[in-house]
């Protein structure tokens, strides 16, 4: 069960770099990223839209940390920035069986939540989750979330589409053998 995970992130190394890349730039200015220009004093209508720099939460967080883990034990992630984590898969309950089979050909319902959240590797604190929401249409929304569930990224987030893309089957990778 080795030969494809190596293939996807032979390809995906560049993708990786992609995602490291997008989040240093949406935390935090640098000299390279300067910080967005100031609006204050501008007329109302060319103000940045409140909206879209607003704080927001990930509705689903606890309910999700309620759900039994697929992965019998954490493991080192190969796709994510594993850092000094470790990860664990979620699905939502009704999916969980043809997600633990997953195979070429396998499709996951709509409404379906598939995460893989961090936890420190030392202290079992948890990190950064990565989401995947199930839409109708059958496309997936991909969100990077805080451990508290504030959402850093959502949406068609290119580097995770682009490197999902690759993975067994509905953009899924699945459970590694041995896990
Ligand atoms: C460089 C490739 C790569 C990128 C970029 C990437 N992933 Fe992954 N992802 C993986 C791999 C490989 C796995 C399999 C488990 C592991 O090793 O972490 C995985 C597992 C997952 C899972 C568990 C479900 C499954 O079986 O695939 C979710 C959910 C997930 N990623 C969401 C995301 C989200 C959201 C993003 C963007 C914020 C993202 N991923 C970016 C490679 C990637």
């Amino acid at each position: 069960m080795q030969g494809w995970y190596h293939g996807a992130l032979g390809r995906a190394a560049s993708a990786l770099l992609a995602t490291l890349g997008l989040y240093a730039c949406a935390t935090r200015p640098s000299p390279g990223n300067p910080a967005p220009p100031d609006h204050r004093g501008e007329p109302a209508e060319k103000a940045i839209d409140e909206s879209s720099s607003r704080t927001r939460y990930w509705a689903r967080m606890a309910e999700l940390r309620g759900w039994t883990p697929v992965t019998d034990e954490p493991f080192v992630s190969l796709g994510h920035p594993p850092g000094n984590h470790l990860a664990r898969i979620y699905v939502s309950p009704e999916a969980r069986e043809t997600y633990q089979n997953l195979q070429p050909g396998t499709t996951l319902p709509v409404g379906v939540v598939v995460a893989e959240l961090q936890q420190d590797a030392a202290t079992g604190r948890p990190g950064l989750g990565y989401v995947m929401t199930k839409q109708e249409g059958g496309r997936w929304e991909f969100m990077l979330v805080e451990a508290d569930g504030e959402i850093l990224e959502q949406g068609q987030v290119p580097p995770c589409a682009r490197c999902h893309a690759e993975a067994v089957a509905d953009s899924l990778f699945g459970v590694r053998a041995g896990e």
